[in-house]
């Protein structure tokens, strides 16, 4: 019953142990999991478009082959947090339906466009390098089929964040001109990056209650100070700057110091007022209308299959 269910739940918690959908769980803890499971796999599906645009300029053969097996990785990344929300009890068409509609919420980061070839290299570095950051601690998350499935996530966001970074390095060793689009795209792309994380941990109204139930291990401030950390010295390895003045190191707190970020900007992105919010979501619209007939056939062959095996 709901109470040997509820100490079963609290002792998992205790223990730092994990919950498997079949165990019982608080309603609330379902409801926080659907809903960042479900935008983290809107994140994945959007986050095809920026990069997608460029399949067909990339720069090479090889180029557009990494390309291609990267934006596929993120389909497949998006696939596998369905089949993780669904475990929670919430249908993969309910979800497609809530992005489909515009009700759902997916990452920021994504209603940016990528101008120039430079925009894939500043994408795989910084976007792709947050997402890791922001998602290795989720590997530990309570929730078992979320957990499992960040584990092969990041192992392929790793891969991403290298050829991102690859991309950069070639372009500032290149020609001035190629130095210089590498710089811009780092310009754009590095406030948004660092929004990537959330709000400030005062304006977080989820992270205390996922941080007690396991599924967030640290706040978004504390994940974006890891991230600015780790990317001062990778920058300068680049022989590129981050746009931000006010970045130096602070010996007392062993880390470096950044600059506030405009979130007045973030929010207006976070309710459909970025500079793409419209054009990405009419993009999943025509691409689910458009596929419509396909899964139709495949439902058809699939219903038509199981009948002759039964014959
Ligand atoms: N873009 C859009 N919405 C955001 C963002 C963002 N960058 N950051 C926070 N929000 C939303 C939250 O979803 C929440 O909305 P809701 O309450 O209506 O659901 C609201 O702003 C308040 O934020 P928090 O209370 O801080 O929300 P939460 O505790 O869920 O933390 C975070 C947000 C850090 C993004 C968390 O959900 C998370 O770790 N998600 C998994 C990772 C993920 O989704 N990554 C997507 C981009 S990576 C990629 O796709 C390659």
């Amino acid at each position: 019953d709901a109470r040997v269910g509820w100490e079963h739940f609290q002792q998992l918690m205790e223990e730092d142990k994990r919950v498997e959908p079949r165990d019982w769980m608080p309603e609330q803890y379902r409801k926080t999991l659907v809903r960042q499971v479900s935008q983290h796999a809107h994140s994945e599906i959007i986050g095809m478009q920026p990069e997608g645009n460029w399949i067909s300029r990339a720069p090479s053969l090889k180029r557009k082959s990494v390309l291609m097996a990267k934006v596929q990785d993120e389909a497949g990344h998006g696939l596998y947090l369905y089949s993780a929300a669904e475990t929670l009890g919430t249908s993969r068409d309910e979800m497609y339906q809530q992005l489909y509609t515009g009700k759902a919420k997916y990452s920021s980061i994504f209603n940016y466009p990528a101008r120039t070839w430079a925009d894939v290299g500043a994408i795989g570095w910084l976007v792709d390098g947050a997402a890791i950051t922001n998602q290795v601690p989720l590997c530990r998350a309570s929730y078992g089929p979320y957990g499992r499935a960040m584990v092969r996530v990041c192992k392929e966001e790793s891969f991403h964040q290298r050829q991102g970074w690859e991309i950069l390095y070639t372009l500032s060793h290149g020609t001035p001109a190629q130095k210089q689009m590498a710089q811009d795209a780092v310009d754009r792309t590095y406030g948004p990056a660092l929004q990537m994380f959330g709000p400030p941990d005062a304006d977080s109204p989820n992270s205390q209650q996922s941080m007690a139930w396991n599924i967030k291990r640290f706040s978004n401030d504390e994940l974006r100070q890891r991230f600015v950390d780790m990317i001062v010295p990778q920058a300068e390895a680049l022989g590129l700057t981050l746009p931000d003045p006010e970045l130096k190191w602070n010996e007392e707190r062993g880390h470096y110091d950044y600059s506030d970020l405009d979130w007045d900007e973030f929010f207006s992105v976070v309710k459909g007022n970025g500079p793409l919010n419209h054009q990405r979501l009419a993009h999943y619209r025509a691409a689910r209308d458009n596929g419509a007939w396909v899964r139709e056939a495949a439902a058809a062959y699939a219903a038509k299959q199981a009948d002759s095996s039964r014959d």
